[in-house]
C-alpha cells in the first residue's frame, strides 16, 4: 500500500497522474480515494459505485427519517470550504452535501479578510485550517496546490482529506463526477452510457471541466469524442494524447452544427477570459459559430441531451431552457447528491447509508 508519508513531495509530484492514485486512497477502506485531487483516480467500478451511493442519498433524503439519519452521520466532523476563486454551484453544492450529511461548515471566500492579506503562504492557511477542520475543499487559480497541500497534510500530524474543487486551468474532478453522473442517469433508460457521441464545444483550451471529464469518458466502452471549437481554443494535446493512448476515438471540429446532429450528449463551455494573457484576447476570437440555439436544437437527435457546466453567458440561448433535452440544471443539482456521495464515502459511510432500511 502506496503512502504521501513514505514519497518525498518532488519524487511524488514527477509522477504521472494514474501512478498517483495509489498514494492517495484511503488506507483504511478499500478502493476509496482520500484525497480528491483529479479525475485520473476514478476508474469506472468507482463511478458507478458513487452513483449508486448518490442515488440512495438522493432517495433518502426525501423522508424525514432518512434524511435525518443522514444528518447523523457527520455531525461530529467539520469541513473547510476555502473558495479564492469565484463560484456559485460548487461552493453551494458542497456547502449543501455538508449539510445533507450533518457536517458543520467554515468559509473563506475573500482572502483580502484573511491573514494571507497579512502575507501569510497559501500554505499556511491551508494549514491553519487542517486545525480546526476534519475536511477541506478547495479552489484557487493555481495549479497543483490541491495536491502540494494533500502532501502536506499528510505529512503533518492532522492528515485531513483534500477535495479539489477547480484547480488552475488544469482539473475540476468533482464537476466531471457530476457530469458523469448526469450522463449515467440520462441514458439509464436508454442501454446506458455506451457506443455514445459526446461533443465539447466552446474553449476548450482553458476550461478545466473538459479535461476531467474527457478522462472520466474513457473508462466507458465505445464513447467518441468530439472537440468543436474555434482553432485559438481547440482542446489541447495533453487531453488527446490521453485519448489515442487509449484507443478512444476522437475529432476536432469547427462546425457544431454538423457534431450536433451525430451527438447523444452537447457539453456547451463558455469562454474562458479570465485567463486571457493580454487585454481583450478573448474578444479578438470569433465565437458566433460556436453557441447552441434554436437552430441547434433542432438538428439535435430526439434523445440527444445538452449539457454545461454553468455559468453561461450566451453560448447557450434561453429558449432551449424548457426543452426536456436541456440537462444542465438537473446537472447541477446532481452535483449536490455527488459531492454527497463523495463525501460519505471519504469518511467510511458508504455501507452505511446503502444498508439503511435493509
Ligand atoms: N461549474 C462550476 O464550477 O460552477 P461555479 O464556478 O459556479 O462553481
Amino acid at each position: 500500500m502506496a503512502r504521501l508519508t513514505e514519497i518525498g513531495w518532488e519524487e511524488f509530484e514527477r509522477l504521472p497522474l494514474e501512478a498517483k492514485k495509489p498514494y492517495l486512497a484511503n488506507g483504511d477502506i478499500p478502493d476509496t480515494p482520500f484525497h480528491t485531487l483529479f479525475a485520473q483516480q476514478f476508474d469506472r467500478a468507482l463511478l458507478e459505485r458513487l452513483a449508486r451511493l448518490a442515488n440512495r442519498i438522493r432517495f433518502m433524503a426525501k423522508s424525514k427519517e432518512g434524511a435525518m439519519y443522514l444528518k447523523s452521520l457527520l455531525c461530529h466532523k467539520r469541513a473547510m470550504l476555502y473558495f479564492s476563486q469565484p463560484s456559485s454551484r460548487t461552493f453551494l453544492s458542497h456547502l449543501a452535501a455538508c449539510q445533507i450529511l450533518g457536517l458543520t461548515t467554515g468559509s473563506v471566500r475573500d482572502t483580502a479578510i484573511s491573514s494571507e492579506f497579512k502575507g501569510e503562504s497559501k500554505e499556511d492557511s491551508i494549514r491553519t485550517f487542517s486545525s480546526y477542520f476534519d475536511l477541506i475543499i478547495m479552489r484557487t487559480p493555481e495549479k497543483g496546490l490541491a495536491e502540494k497541500m494533500a502532501w502536506e497534510l499528510s505529512n503533518s500530524s492532522r492528515p485531513v482529506p483534500i477535495l479539489n474543487a477547480g484547480s488552475g486551468k488544469d482539473q475540476h474532478p468533482t464537476q466531471a463526477l457530476l457530469d458523469i453522473y448526469t450522463l449515467l442517469r440520462s441514458f439509464e433508460s436508454k442501454g446506458g452510457l455506451k457506443n455514445r457521441t459526446v461533443t465539447f464545444c466552446g474553449d476548450l483550451m482553458r476550461g478545466r471541466t473538459v479535461r476531467s471529464l474527457s478522462y472520466l469518458l474513457t473508462n466507458f466502452e465505445n464513447i467518441r469524442q468530439v472537440f468543436v471549437a474555434p482553432p485559438q481554443l481547440q482542446v489541447p494535446d495533453d487531453v488527446t494524447a490521453i485519448l489515442a493512448e487509449k484507443g478512444v476515438e476522437f475529432t476536432k471540429s469547427d462546425n457544431l452544427r454538423e457534431a450536433v446532429t451525430l451527438s447523444d450528449a452537447v457539453y456547451m463551455t463558455r469562454i474562458q477570459d479570465e485567463w486571457d494573457e493580454s487585454k481583450g484576447e478573448s474578444a479578438r476570437i470569433d465565437t458566433s459559430r460556436f453557441k447552441f440555439g434554436a437552430e441547434e436544437l433542432k438538428l439535435l437527435p430526439a434523445d440527444g441531451i445538452i449539457m454545461h457546466p454553468l455559468p453561461r453567458r450566451d453560448e447557450i440561448a434561453t429558449c432551449c431552457d424548457h426543452d426536456p433535452r436541456a440537462m444542465y440544471w438537473r446537472q447541477m443539482r446532481n452535483g449536490m447528491w455527488i459531492r454527497s456521495a463523495l463525501i460519505a464515502m471519504t469518511f467510511g459511510f458508504e455501507r452505511q447509508i446503502m444498508c439503511f432500511g435493509a
